[in-house]
């Protein structure tokens, strides 16, 4: 039978490694979010953040709301088309008193949250901030620094833990790199 974890390459990210991750990162929310004026809403952006986001507001002991957003960035394969589509908005009316955390699972072009940010602005959050779980610097199309990041990762084709190829491997516990001989055949 086949096992997804065949096409792993080799592991980037641990289980292990992504707990204290995530525990140090929902540490950091609490710190600055401590202030009880704040109305804390942490914004999923769909798919590849739902494992990230699901960890991480389990750690966090502040006050939060949750909301979700679908937006795409990539076409079929690997490469950003550098296009976003707002597929999935929020739909409430209490924008301008909320204040919007957006958790991705990663950021590479950096265009995907460098609009979202204006974007959410522009709608009349209160205030907008960004967490990333995985950071590829060495990609950015844009200068895009988030204010809350797991880890640094090189330039590799990476999946699990929510991050796909060809929608297989989100699944995943860890963060992987992909063998390229499945997105080259
Ligand atoms: C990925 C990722 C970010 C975006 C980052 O989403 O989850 O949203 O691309 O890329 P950027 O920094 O170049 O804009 P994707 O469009 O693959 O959708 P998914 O989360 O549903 O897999």
């Amino acid at each position: 039978m086949k096992n997804i974890k065949d096409d792993v390459l080799s592991v980037l990210v641990s289980e292990e490694e992504l707990d204290k991750m995530v525990t140090r990162i929902a540490a950091e929310i609490d710190r600055d979010y401590a202030d009880s004026d704040k109305k804390l809403v942490l914004v999923c952006i769909l798919k590849g953040s739902l494992v990230f986001m699901g960890d991480l507001m389990k750690k966090i002991t502040v006050p939060v709301e949750i909301d979700c957003m679908k937006v795409s960035s990539y076409g079929a394969g690997t490469q950003s088309t550098g296009q976003i589509h707002i597929a999935l908005d929020l739909i409430r009316p209490d924008i301008d008193t909320c204040d919007f955390l957006i958790i991705e699972d990663i950021i590479d072009s950096g265009v995907t949250l460098s609009h979202l940010t204006k974007y959410l602005m522009l709608k009349g959050a209160k205030s907008v901030k960004t967490c990333t779980l995985l950071d590829k610097p060495s990609r950015r199309k844009v200068d895009f620094v988030p204010d809350y990041r797991g880890t640094e990762i090189p330039d590799e084709f990476v999946i699990g833990y929510g991050l796909d190829y060809a929608e297989k491997y989100r699944a995943l516990p860890f963060v992987g790199i992909l063998k390229p001989e499945v997105y080259l055949k």
